[in-house]
């Protein structure tokens, strides 16, 4: 079937400026199993076996970012909404790219019940996509179903822009969401490390008013986080123990340092976002 593990097939990407060499294989149409080479329009996504054909597809192609509201734009980074059943083509395509770099994920190729939200980085030639994130239009729980930062992109800080979005979009729903599993090791280790320093910012504030204490639940309305995802980074991070009680481990220096190192990161300012949840 097509969400078994198989043989890396492609070698690598040519997409706009860059050349990328692929993690994984992805079920592109079979006549492109015998090129070592895909090339790909940055802005449509659409594929082709030669530079030659993807050349006079660009000559033709006249979209300049994806095919979706721009519903955030701060300075040059910008997010669009698209919506899998009516842009398959583009989500079908955005599936295929993504696959390249997903190892574990049995990618659902039934896009209809997605939206997907795209970002990008504008220039004078357009808006290039860094990466995404899917989302389940009706979802119970899980307000992230996939998560890609494309390898140029990667540690940049541009992957807990996409996890703080989603959270942001939860927030404005008045809902609490949390990833879908499996997460690859990547995905975990940046979802643990927004946690930790989301966690860390609201106790900051706590802090700050004078507040003596805070409840999980506390956390969860002002985050939109679980109470089992922060009670799994409060352990996991030692900011909290279990010696026959439970014990905080957090010191003032340790927030000092931490809180230093979250300012200076990209974050999402909301008054930038222009949405409303989708009925
Ligand atoms: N090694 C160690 N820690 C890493 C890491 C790596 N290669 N990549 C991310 N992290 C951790 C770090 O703590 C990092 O914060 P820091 O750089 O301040 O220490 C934090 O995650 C966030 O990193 P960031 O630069 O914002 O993430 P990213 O843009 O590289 O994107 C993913 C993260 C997961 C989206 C990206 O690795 C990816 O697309 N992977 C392939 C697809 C995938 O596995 N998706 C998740 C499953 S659906
Ligand atoms: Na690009």
């Amino acid at each position: 079937g097509q969400n078994k593990r198989r043989v890396k097939n492609l070698q690598e990407i040519h997409f706009g400026e860059y050349h990328i060499e692929t993690w994984y294989f992805s079920p592109y149409p079979e006549e492109f199993n015998d090129s070592p080479i895909i090339y790909i329009c940055e802005f449509c996504l659409s594929y082709f076996i030669s530079e030659f054909q993807l050349r006079r597809h660009i000559k033709k192609c006249n979209i300049m970012h994806p095919p979706g509201n721009e519903i955030y734009r701060d300075e040059e980074i910008s997010f669009f909404e698209i919506d899998g059943a009516r842009q398959q083509t583009y989500c079908q395509n955005l599936c295929l790219l993504s696959k390249l770099f997903l190892d574990h994920k049995s990618l659902s190729y039934d896009l209809l019940p997605f939206l997907f939200y795209i970002m990008c980085k504008q220039d004078q030639y357009g808006y290039h996509i860094v990466g995404y994130f899917s989302k389940e239009k009706n979802y119970t729980l899980n307000n992230l179903a996939c998560i890609l930062t494309l390898p140029p992109y990667q540690r940049k800080g541009y992957g807990r822009l996409l996890i703080s979005f989603s959270y942001e979009l939860s927030k404005i729903e008045g809902r609490i969401g949390s990833p879908e599993r499996p997460l690859s090791d990547l995905g975990l280790l940046s979802y643990q490390q927004y946690w930790y320093e989301t966690i860390l910012e609201v106790l900051w504030d706590t802090k700050e008013i004078g507040e003596d204490f805070i409840t999980i639940d506390e956390i969860t309305a002002k985050t939109s986080i679980t109470q089992s995802d922060i009670l799994f980074t409060l352990y996991e991070s030692g900011i909290c123990v279990y010696q026959g009680q439970v014990c905080i481990r957090l010191t003032e220096a340790m927030l000092d340092t931490s809180l230093n190192s979250i300012s200076r990161k990209r974050r999402i300012n909301i008054e930038n976002l222009k949405w409303s949840p989708p009925h």
